[in-house]
């Protein structure tokens, strides 16, 4: 039989979900998954928030609900609500109408959104990413029409660290109207983050050389615990009166992985602009997958509308933000036990869902290989895959690797 489908090129892994299958499909009985990025309990299972639960239950008992489209731009209650959440609620661009916010799909689709936006409406062709960075902004920048793709300098991995003289200059010789891809907090994968000080020379040079921020916002409260301290480089973004776009995604602080809840905020100098860029926004959402979800964004609303519930789930990114840096402490207090060569600093220092261990590619394998031990290639492990019982085996297994295969840059770290 003749098919029209011979000499489809195979195209490559995804890496971390190929490492989730591998992880599924490995019978031993050890095994440990530090590989995709969602939170795991202190018994190594998915978390549904207690307050998201309450809220399911009261949503399905709700006669009132339905399940009717949602307008192209998604719930406007979810918008303004998550707007509010990251720009602080008395912010002045919200009270002087300069901002606003629409629904779209969680992190990813919000980005791509905002790609398509951002090249075909105010067609900007040149992205920068970090390098390295969320290994997906590559793929959804070049299929959301941008032509050019460069990255800027970031990590420095001799003293594990921003190389901030090499990022500035990066961004200096980027050319007008250059789209810079900023994580608003919480670094993937390197979990280092610039300092307030760092954040001002970014900004500068952004102004100066008049190129476009985009915040990239996957973590905010789940970092540090704290959603005003994790929204710092965009709040200050907006109070010095640049204009930037911001994407965010309520997978992980509301652990909604997969109800893909995410919004679009926009903060514009010219109120007058507002209604052409919805509408705008309008016809690519249409044409692309018509209008969003409405369960997750429900819920979402729900909670950050409601002074009570809005505490609860406060409570609750404090228990996640909690275990993952009582396992960054508990990890790095065995490799220093143990006496592993090497400088384990940076596994404290660094902040959010990652450490980017400086474990080589090869001690990576090695984990896999006799250790049943997961992990990305760049020897980026998920914090919260350890628990206390597994970390004395993690430890143990990076220990005798990093003795028996001695590949470690063993420097400083200073973020
Ligand atoms: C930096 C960053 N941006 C965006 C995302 C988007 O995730 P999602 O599409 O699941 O919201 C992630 C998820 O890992 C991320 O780490």
């Amino acid at each position: 039989m003749t098919t029209r489908f011979t000499g489809i090129k195979l195209g490559p892994p995804i890496e971390v979900f190929a490492l989730q299958k591998a992880f599924v499909d490995d019978s031993y009985e050890n095994k440990v998954n530090l590989s995709i990025g969602a939170y795991r309990t202190s018994e190594g299972k998915p978390w549904v928030l207690p307050v998201v639960r309450k809220v399911e239950k009261s949503l399905a008992a709700d006669d009132l609900q339905n399940h009717e489209y949602l307008p192209v731009l998604g719930l406007d209650a979810f918008s303004e609500a998550a707007t509010s959440m990251l720009l602080g609620a008395d912010s002045p661009v919200i009270v002087q109408g300069r901002a606003f916010g629409i629904q779209s799909l969680s992190g990813t689709g919000s980005l791509r959104v905002t790609a398509e936006f951002l090249n075909r409406v105010l067609q900007y062709d040149t992205f920068y990413y970090s390098k390295p960075s969320w290994e997906n902004h590559r793929l959804v920048f070049t299929n959301g029409g941008f032509k050019h793709a460069r990255e800027y300098t970031y990590w420095d991995k001799e003293t594990r660290s921003i190389d901030i003289e090499g990022m500035l200059s990066d961004l200096r010789n980027a050319p007008e109207n250059a789209v810079i891809i900023l994580h608003a907090c919480a670094h993937n994968p390197t979990g280092c983050d610039p300092t307030p000080e760092q954040w001002a020379k970014i900004a500068d040079v952004i102004e100066e050389k008049r190129l476009f921020p985009l915040f990239d916002s996957a973590y905010q409260g789940f970092a540090s615990g704290d959603l005003d301290k994790d929204a710092y480089a965009v709040r200050m973004f907006a109070e010095r009166g640049i204009e930037f776009i911001c994407t965010q995604s309520f997978a992980k602080n509301f652990g909604l992985y997969n109800e893909r809840v995410g919004n679009i905020v926009f903060v514009l100098n010219d109120t007058k602009e507002l209604v052409q860029a919805k509408s705008q926004l309008a016809l690519i959402i249409r044409g692309m997958y018509s209008n969003p979800p409405n369960h997750g964004a429900r819920i979402v609303a729900t909670v950050l509308r409601n002074p009570i519930l809005f505490e609860e789930w406060k409570e609750h990114i404090r228990t996640m933000s909690d275990r993952i840096k009582e396992m960054r402490i508990g990890l790095q207090h065995r490799l220093l036990k143990l006496g592993t060569p090497g400088v384990w600093d940076h596994i404290v220092q660094q902040i959010g869902l990652f450490s980017y261990t400086g474990l080589t590619e090869r001690q990576v394998q090695h984990l896999r290989n006799h250790y049943h031990i997961y992990m990305l290639r760049s020897g980026r492990v998920n914090m919260c895959g350890l628990n206390e019982s597994n970390l004395d085996y993690v430890a143990g297994a990076i220990h005798e690797t990093i003795t028996l295969l001695p590949e470690t840059r063993d420097l400083h770290c200073k973020c």
